[in-house]
């Protein structure tokens, strides 16, 4: 089992117990704070070669064996990203540590962040001791360790595979994060989902009965509005279906409930810091698998709305399953709807791994959105929802067709499919993120990734926080 620190352990109230100084500096402050250092500490730069740039560290000795320091350089002193101490948490030696000066302020998430890793399935688990950050402002580090804790959970789901990770044990941890805060918790499995989500039975429905396609609701908070709904494409492995996906293009799809993790993340952060919304989550859960009863391309399925779509290709599943989640969203009359999926390959094209695109039907909410992604570093980029492309997915024997034949603008198809079925009085942001980093930077090992969830828990808190 994975041995994971809880964040909260990690950046502690200063007491004045004992700590290795982190002295942080930058270009500017580099040669003034150099000149004040003893010999001793000039020289052990020199021979580490410590250049004041990047995410630059050093171990500096101290007058007595234990009273070792730490120097790393940041971009703006004044200034610290949620990045800048994460490579220290990563490398240094466990044991408690303080600011040369200052206060960690948004870099403790990076110190907590780094300090993840994933050795469930790892023989020797001997694991490495937590290096706890001091702070002589713990006041705000609850809500810093709730948005870690979150994003543990989103490199968790999304980092085991699919074995462990199918549609029963979505709705396991569903089941948890809604018992854990009183929240009401309902399951619509197996053939009952014919009738009323029958997009979602129609996708899932060649996977074993083990994995049988569900769609999973949460329903928390006040009775009264505001009404806010998260939905999340939890596609537990995504072969493509009939239309197989080649063997490069299946390896990583373990991932594709990445966004099923992200609406999960998202709500379990709405009700650990307790904004004051009626809450409503929807997560379908399905395996896109092939077995005699797949469904096929040409096929014609009837959604939950009554609108009928052509099956172009069966690899276009998660604007299927998300089809039938959203419009049953809409059905509460939510004044928000935020859905997150690991939806189309152009959105990777356009955008690479690191940018979620995000797709808003409302320039106000998309524009605050921006802000609050850009202020916590998780930076996300809006596409447009081009009316004219709703030509490219037109079918000639049903009302839409799952996928456009010219792969133009996949990702904007994908968007402008799901607004057909989003009430036109909902405000709406649609994330296509990736959920997954293909390289480590700091505080962002390799693997499964929360993209995108912090830009959204800081739009809601500011929207709708007292
Ligand atoms: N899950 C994939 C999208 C995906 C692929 C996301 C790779 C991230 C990395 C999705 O279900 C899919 O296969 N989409 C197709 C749609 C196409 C058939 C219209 C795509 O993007 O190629
Ligand atoms: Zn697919
Ligand atoms: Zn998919």
């Amino acid at each position: 089992m994975t041995s994971l620190p809880d964040p909260a352990d990690l950046v502690r109230p200063d007491n004045g117990q004992a700590a290795h100084l982190i002295h942080v500096i930058d270009a500017k402050s580099h040669e003034t704070w150099l000149a004040g250092q003893p010999g001793r500490v000039r020289a052990a730069l020199a021979a580490q070669g410590f250049k004041p740039t990047g995410y630059a560290y050093a171990i500096l000795p101290g007058e007595d064996d234990e009273d070792w320091s730490v120097v790393t350089a940041v971009a703006d002193r004044a200034a610290l990203s949620s990045w800048c101490l994460a490579k220290l948490a990563e490398v240094l030696p466990e044991g408690t540590y303080r600011l040369g000066e200052g206060e960690p302020g948004r870099a403790a998430l990076g110190w907590m962040l780094g300090q993840y890793r994933f050795d469930r399935y790892k023989s020797d688990t001997k694991a490495k001791g937590a290096r706890v950050l001091l702070t002589a402002r713990p006041a705000g580090i609850d809500a810093v360790a709730s948005e870690a804790r979150a994003t543990f959970l989103v490199r968790d789901m999304v980092n085991t595979p699919t074995a462990d990770m199918g549609p029963g044990d979505i709705e396991a941890a569903a089941e948890q994060i809604a018992k854990r805060h009183g929240a009401a918790f309902s399951v619509t499995r197996g053939d009952a989902l014919e009738t009323g989500y029958p997009m979602i039975h129609a996708v899932g429905r060649a996977a074993d009965r083990a994995n049988a396609p569900r769609l999973i609701e949460i329903v928390w908070g006040r009775e009264d509005p505001p009404r806010i709904a998260i939905v999340g494409k939890g596609v537990c492995f995504d072969s493509g279906g009939l239309d197989i996906k080649p063997a490069s293009g299946m390896r990583l799809m373990k991932k594709d409930m990445g966004g099923a993790a992200h609406a999960l993340a998202l709500a379990d952060l709405v009700m650990t810091r307790n904004l004051p919304v009626r809450l409503h989550c929807l997560v379908p859960a399905v395996e896109n698998a092939i077995s005699g009863n797949a469904f096929r391309p040409g096929d014609i399925l009837k959604s939950r709305k009554g609108l009928s779509v052509e099956i172009g290709n069966t690899d276009a599943e998660g604007r299927l399953i998300l089809g039938d989640a959203l419009t049953r969203a809409g059905e509460e009359t939510p004044e928000l709807i935020i859905d997150f999926a690991t939806l189309t390959g152009a959105a990777r094209v356009a955008l690479g791994p690191d940018l979620p695109a995000t797709f808003a039907n409302d320039d106000a909410v998309a524009q605050a959105l921006e802000k609050a992604g850009t202020a916590v570093d998780d930076p996300i980029w809006r596409l447009p929802l081009w009316q004219p492309y709703h030509e490219l997915f037109k079918s000639d024997v049903a009302d839409l067709n799952n996928s456009g034949e010219s792969g133009f603008a996949g990702a904007i198809t994908a968007g402008l499919f799901l607004e057909k079925f989003v009430p036109a009085e909902a405000k709406w942001v649609h994330f296509d993120t990736f959920a997954w980093r293909p390289t480590a930077r700091p505080g962002r090992p390799k693997g499964g990734d929360a993209l995108g969830l912090r830009a959204a828990y800081t739009f809601l808190s500011e929207r709708y926080g007292v």
